[in-house]
């Protein structure tokens, strides 16, 4: 099987290029990126070695490099996790995420129209489904919940599952959706609250909460994102979607305390600043039909991914220290300094 990861040289893409290319060695993985700010060929350099994977840096936004994909590789499946991923970022510039995760999610449908696919699996997020009241702790996502988006990022990705679904619908195209909560693990970019933390407490520098940290998210081990990826686009029916989430919610201030504590720094650190615009209030996963219907359960408690994603950081300071070192500063100058 001849496998395209479309962004899998950001965090969950590379992540899954690894899991796949470890758990099956007789596809073919191709990596397909544009290679963005969020974009990192050092993510992919274990994948770089093996003879089943192979890089091309190109833009899903761009037809004719699109359609040269398609032509040349031939591929079997499509897994599409590029996208303009920061909500934060998506407030101060939305155009790119319409063209990147709209556009591009549009481009990538009709090469599968027009070449021929066995499946085509788009990644999303329930950030489409809008937020939770923080004092109703017996609701959840279901796939039926309408969608309802907040940020420009949240509405450019509910575009993108609405065309997937007319594709599906108009032209019988084999889509799946899945709509994960937040992942945190090894390789996430350090704009994102948890490497952030992370990255920032190493290096003694304040650590910003918004507001006052109480917003609810419910936090997926990226290993079991790919795991879940991995069973829909096998044994998952087509034209469905798929919640995946594994019951880990926690306040804000409840996980930076926490990155604080493994870590041996002081809470003196945390530094409320002032809330993001529109912020969502509280994420939280009913992920019953993936699990009785493809058997999908998580293996890593957030206690556990904590403390190994901490551990990553500690043992690949290389691969942070080029990110915050570049461009980086620029982003974090404006996101933060007058905030
Ligand atoms: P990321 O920002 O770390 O990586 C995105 C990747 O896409 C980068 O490698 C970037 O270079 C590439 N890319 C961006 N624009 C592109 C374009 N026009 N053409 C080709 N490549 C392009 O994102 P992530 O956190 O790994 O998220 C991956 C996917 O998962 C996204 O679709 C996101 O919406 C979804 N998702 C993320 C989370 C999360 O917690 N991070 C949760 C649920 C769903
Ligand atoms: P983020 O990692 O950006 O994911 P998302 O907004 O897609 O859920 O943020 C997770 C939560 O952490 C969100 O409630 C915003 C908050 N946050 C902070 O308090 N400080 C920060 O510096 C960042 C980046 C996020």
């Amino acid at each position: 099987m001849k496998i395209v990861v479309t962004g899998g040289a950001g965090f969950i893409g590379g992540n899954f290029v690894h899991y796949m290319l470890n758990k099956y060695d007789d596809y073919d993985i191709i990596c397909f990126d544009a290679l963005t700010y969020a974009g990192n060929m050092e993510t992919l350099e274990q994948a770089l070695d093996s003879p089943n994977f192979k890089f091309i840096k190109g833009d899903i936004s761009n037809v004719k490099e699109v359609e040269s994909l398609f032509e040349e590789e031939k591929p079997d499946v499509i897994v599409n996790f590029a996208a303009e991923s920061h909500v934060d970022r998506s407030i101060n510039n939305p155009g790119v995420f319409l063209k990147t995760n709209v556009i591009g999610t549009q481009i990538l449908l009709d090469a599968c129209r027009k070449y021929g696919i066995e499946r085509y699996h788009q990644v999303s997020t329930d950030e489409v489904y809008g937020d939770l009241p923080v004092d109703r702790t017996d609701l959840f996502f279901t796939e039926n919940t309408p969608i309802h988006t907040s940020s420009p990022y949240s509405a450019s990705k509910a575009g993108a599952d609405l065309l997937v679904q007319a594709y599906y619908r108009t032209y019988g195209l084999p889509v799946t959706i899945s709509r994960c909560s937040n992942n945190y693990g090894p390789y996430h970019f350090p704009e994102k609250l948890i490497p952030l933390m992370i990255v920032n407490a190493l290096n003694d520098k304040p650590l910003p909460v918004y507001g006052k940290g109480d917003n609810i998210r419910d936090w997926l081990y990226v290993e079991d994102h790919c795991s879940a990826i991995d069973l829909i686009i096998h044994r998952g029916t087509v034209g469905e979607v798929y919640n995946i989430g594994g019951h880990n919610e926690r306040t804000n201030l409840e996980v930076v305390k926490t990155i604080i504590k493994e870590l041996g720094k002081s809470e003196h650190l945390i530094n409320f600043v002032t809330d993001r615009a529109g912020h969502d209030r509280r994420y939280a996963i009913n992920p019953t039909k993936i699990h009785s219907e493809l058997g999908w359960s998580p293996n890593t408690k957030f206690d556990d991914g904590i403390k190994q994603t901490i551990k990553w950081y500690l043992e690949n300071k290389s691969w942070w220290e080029n990110i915050i070192s570049g461009d980086y500063k620029n982003y974090y100058a404006k996101m933060y300094e007058s905030r």
